[in-house]
Formats: C-alpha cells, structure tokens, sequence
C-alpha cells in the first residue's frame, strides 16, 4: 500500500506548543494515515505518562483506496506504540462529533483538519468550541482555503485571539485561543 503526504505540512510548531503548553488531551478533525497523530502523542509523552495521554480522532476513513479497517489500524497501531489512551470516530464529523460530544472531556489542544468546506469547517468548530476550557488551543490547517479562511475570518476577535501561523513547509494555520 503506497501513499504520499504531499501537501500535508510538516506541524512542527504544534508539536512544540503541545511540549511547552502540557497539553494531554487531543483532538484531531481529519487524521489520514495517523502520522500527525503519533507526532503530537510523542510530544504530550515528554511530560506525561502513556496512561494520562488522551487522543481523540475524527476521520471518514477513507483516504486513497485503502479500506476502513486497514486505515483504522494503521492509525491505532501508531498511537498505540506513541502510547496514549485513545478513540477513533469512523464518520462525517459532522454527524459523528455532535453525536458524541456529551461524552467527551475538555481539550488542551484541538486540530481542525478534515473536511476542508466552510460548511463542515464551521460544523466542526461551532462542536469543538464547546470543548474548549480556558487555555485551549485550537489550530486550523489551511487557513488559505476559502472554508477555513470564512470560518476563521468571522471568528469574534471580542471573545477570541485569532494568529496566523505561517512557516515553512507547511500551509498557512489559524491559532485560536479564548481572550481572558
Ligand atoms: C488533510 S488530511 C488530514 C491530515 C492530518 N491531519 C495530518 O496533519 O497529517 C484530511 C483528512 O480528513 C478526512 N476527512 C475529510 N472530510 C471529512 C469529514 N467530513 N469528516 C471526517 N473526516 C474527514 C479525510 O479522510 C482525510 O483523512
């Protein structure tokens, strides 16, 4: 089975927010192959046990022509080996996050990285953010696409700090964090 990430970006940079900011609960809109998935995991494991990581995953699963099941546990082996706690969403998350919201916890750190049309990129930050508590960070990727750049540019700028991250090798990614 052959793959290629172009175009993905390299996230170093939440890697390093999650490392400086102890962040241990993770959500992640649009997982893929799992591989920014095992980053962020390894980063929370710098200052956390296996055991107080958790990770939660929305994908459709369904990327390239591989099936579910493979794509499922690709990912599930990768975190497994990261070592985290952790729960993969099969499903349009924008039926499948709202579904499951009540049972969720607060995040540390959310990435909005699935489906990429600003109906379901609003879909999933009008769920996300009621999963944020005071310090939490929520990162849009591609803030350059035209679902994203909408949805990020009518975000209130009285209740939310909005930055735009632009680095190297990678797409241009919105940071969101409450105003306090
Ligand atoms: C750009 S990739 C994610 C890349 C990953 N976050 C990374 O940094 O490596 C987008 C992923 O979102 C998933 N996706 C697209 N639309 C979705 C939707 N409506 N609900 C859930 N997942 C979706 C795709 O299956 C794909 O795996």
């Amino acid at each position: 089975m052959s793959y290629s990430r172009y175009g993905y970006g390299s996230h170093s940079f939440i890697y390093d927010y999650i490392r400086q900011n102890r962040c241990k609960k993770i959500m992640e809109i649009g997982i893929a192959d799992g591989e920014n998935a095992r980053k962020m995991v390894t980063a929370a494991n710098e200052n956390f046990l296996t055991e107080e990581i958790e990770y939660y995953g929305f994908d459709i699963f369904r990327w390239y022509n591989w099936d579910s099941d493979s794509q499922i546990q690709l990912v599930s082996q990768k975190l497994s080996v990261a070592g985290c706690q952790f729960k993969l969403f099969k499903g349009d998350s924008v039926k499948t996050l709202p579904k499951i919201l009540h049972k969720l916890p607060m995040m540390d750190l959310i990435f909005i990285d699935g489906g990429h049309s600003y109906s379901t990129v609003k879909s999933d930050w009008e769920n996300s953010k009621t999963l944020m508590h005071e310090k939490t960070a929520v990162f849009f990727h591609n803030y350059d696409f035209s679902g994203p750049n909408r949805l990020v540019n009518n975000i209130s700028r009285d209740k939310y700090c909005v930055e735009i991250i632009d680095v190297p090798h990678d797409s241009r990614t919105a940071f969101v964090k409450q105003k306090t």
